[in-house]
């Protein structure tokens, strides 16, 4: 393992609002933040994966309202949902932090005590426009005619005009500014980042931090009439994650392992509160700064927005259950480049996966696996990798391919990663086809048959190890196939494949009995062909 790897690495999904069941735009973060963590515990670096729930404000106090439910049961209802979809996603969290464990509202109350004690905290009148779907004030300005929210078309905003409290975000615009500049890495993507800096820029304005009317969250600590706004109380929420199960709630306990935390990784709407608003809260209580936030693009489907309005959500439950896991988190990582807006269609995500997985990959270790049963006894060929000619362009691709598919990991670009790998099986199938193994057997050309077979086996073994974070289980089944006892899903088992041997090119032991040759993925039919 090269120096340069963290040896430990904290991420975190954003903690999701509970006014409903886990859509895809959830599930989406949390599939990318799982493939991430899964890329650095394979690199042997100790990783914890945050994720969790947003349950304090007006939007879920009137979620369970209207649902005839006290506020508590209607969120306990809706976190295991989440949970239940991240068991059916096969992501594996190390924390499922919630803002209404009495933990949280511990660290909270101490957090809020330090930025006090700066001076950051005072009372004056708000005024303006609230939408409470997005839990924030708007500039007149931003709104459509009619008082609308341009994200949520389906209410008008609420006019409020009462005392709250505020933080001076004001005085910390130049230490922001500086902070950017000196960590070019701290918002990403680019464009994102220019983004940011052009709004810190035009000047930063006080925020208000408390609610009053509002009876579901924190009560600011000083003054019980008013409630902490949700935001506040939820960027707190990955503080609280990082204690310890049995642990007291402070926060020196919190932050003496895991902080600060590598990556926040979130989507697009939501980076001012993450790349602004949250450092400097962080800056006021004398804490280090996150590494990087990270805000991804949307996904529409069928190129159209999606919403319950709009009627055209896309159930994640709905699709695991048709599709499998695999396919699903296989499609949103390789298919849409996370840095950008991408769109789901189900004819395309049924013939992405079918080309790739059950094609590209599947046939093309199938069929080898069929030939070395025929001409080599069921093992790998007895061949050195290093004798192997440097010029077969299949080699220098899979020569590459580690180095090439970690730095995309690293900037998250899951699907440059997945071209990597599927490139090695597509320049594989044409490398099979090309040699003719079966005429090169009938003519007796031995060494040949040994050496392609080979090849290809340890082409179709990297592709499998690169695609690892992303499709776990169905690398385990390659895996198993070129017969190593392995499971990618139990990282501490993992450990025995060196990330430094398996991520390059030669890893597969000549005379490795190999497994039985199944089919490793099942073509997919589309869910309306099906009935
Ligand atoms: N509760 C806040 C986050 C607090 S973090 C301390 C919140 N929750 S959310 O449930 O509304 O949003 C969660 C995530 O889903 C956000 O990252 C958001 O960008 C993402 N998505 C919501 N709709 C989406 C799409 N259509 N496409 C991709 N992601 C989208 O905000």
């Amino acid at each position: 393992m090269s120096d340069t790897h963290p040896k430990r690495f904290s991420v975190t999904t954003p903690l999701y609002y509970v006014n409903g069941l886990p859509h895809i735009g959830s599930a989406y973060t949390t599939m990318a933040a799982d493939a991430l963590a899964r890329f650095h515990r394979l690199r042997g670096a100790a990783v914890l994966l945050i994720t969790g729930t947003d349950e304090h404000g007006q939007k879920i106090q009137r979620t369970a309202e209207q649902r005839q439910l006290a506020p508590q049961v209607h969120c306990d209802e809706i976190a295991a949902g989440f949970i239940d979809l991240w068991q059916r996603l096969n992501i594996q969290y190390d924390r499922f932090s919630r803002t209404t464990s009495d933990r949280h509202t511990s660290i909270v109350k101490e957090f809020f005590q330090r930025v006090w004690d700066k001076g950051d905290i005072y009372l004056s009148q708000q005024q303006g426009w609230y939408c409470v779907d997005c839990e924030e004030f708007k500039e007149a300005r931003d709104l459509l005619p009619g008082q609308v929210c341009p994200i949520h078309t389906h209410r008008p905003v609420e006019w409020r005009d009462e005392q709250n409290y505020f933080f001076r975000l004001s005085k910390y615009q130049a230490a922001l500014e500086t902070h950017y500049a000196n960590h070019p890495d701290f918002i990403q993507p680019d464009g994102r980042r220019n983004e940011v800096l052009s709004f810190v820029k035009s000047g930063l304005q006080d925020f208000s931090i408390s609610r009053v009317n509002l009876d579901w969250g924190i009560p600011v600590p000083m003054d019980p009439s008013h409630t902490l706004y949700v935001w506040f109380d939820a960027l707190l929420g990955y503080i609280t994650a990082l204690l310890e199960p049995d642990e007291a709630p402070t926060l020196e306990n919190a932050l003496k392992t895991w902080w600060p935390i590598n990556l926040h990784l979130i989507g697009k709407d939501i980076l001012r509160f993450h790349a602004v608003y949250w450092p400097a809260m962080l800056i006021s209580a004398g804490l280090p700064l996150p590494g990087t936030v990270f805000g991804h693009g949307f996904l529409t489907k069928d190129g159209q927005k999606m919403g319950k309005s709009l009627g055209n959500t896309l159930d994640p439950v709905e699709l695991v259950e048709q599709y499998g896991a695999e396919a699903v988190r296989y499609y949103f990582l390789k298919e849409i480049d996370l840095s950008r807006d991408g769109d789901f269609n189900e004819t395309r995500f049924i013939n992405i996966v079918n080309a790739d997985l059950a094609n590209d990959l599947g046939n093309l270790l199938n069929r080898t696996l069929k030939m070395a049963l025929k001409y080599c006894e069921g093992k790998v060929p007895s061949i050195q990798s290093a004798d192997i000619p440097e010029d077969i362009p299949l080699v220098q691709l899979a020569k590459s391919a580690g180095a090439e598919s970690a730095a995309a990991y690293e900037r998250l670009s899951f699907h440059t990663a997945c071209e990597v790998a599927l490139n090695l099986a597509r320049a594989g199938n044409k490398f099979i086809d090309d040699q003719a193994p079966w005429s090169r057997y009938k003519a007796q050309d031995l060494d040949s048959v040994y050496q392609t077979l080979y090849v290809v086996l340890e082409s179709v073994r990297l592709a499998a190890y690169i695609l690892s974070p992303v499709i776990p289980s169905l690398s385990t089944k390659v895996y198993q196939q070129l017969g190593y006892g392995v499971d990618f899903n139990d990282w501490q088992a993992l450990q025995v494949l060196q990330y430094a041997v398996h991520h390059q090119w030669g890893a597969l032991p000549p005379g490795q009995a190999l497994g039985q040759p199944e089919p490793i993925f099942q073509k997919l039919e589309l869910a309306s062909d099906m009935a």
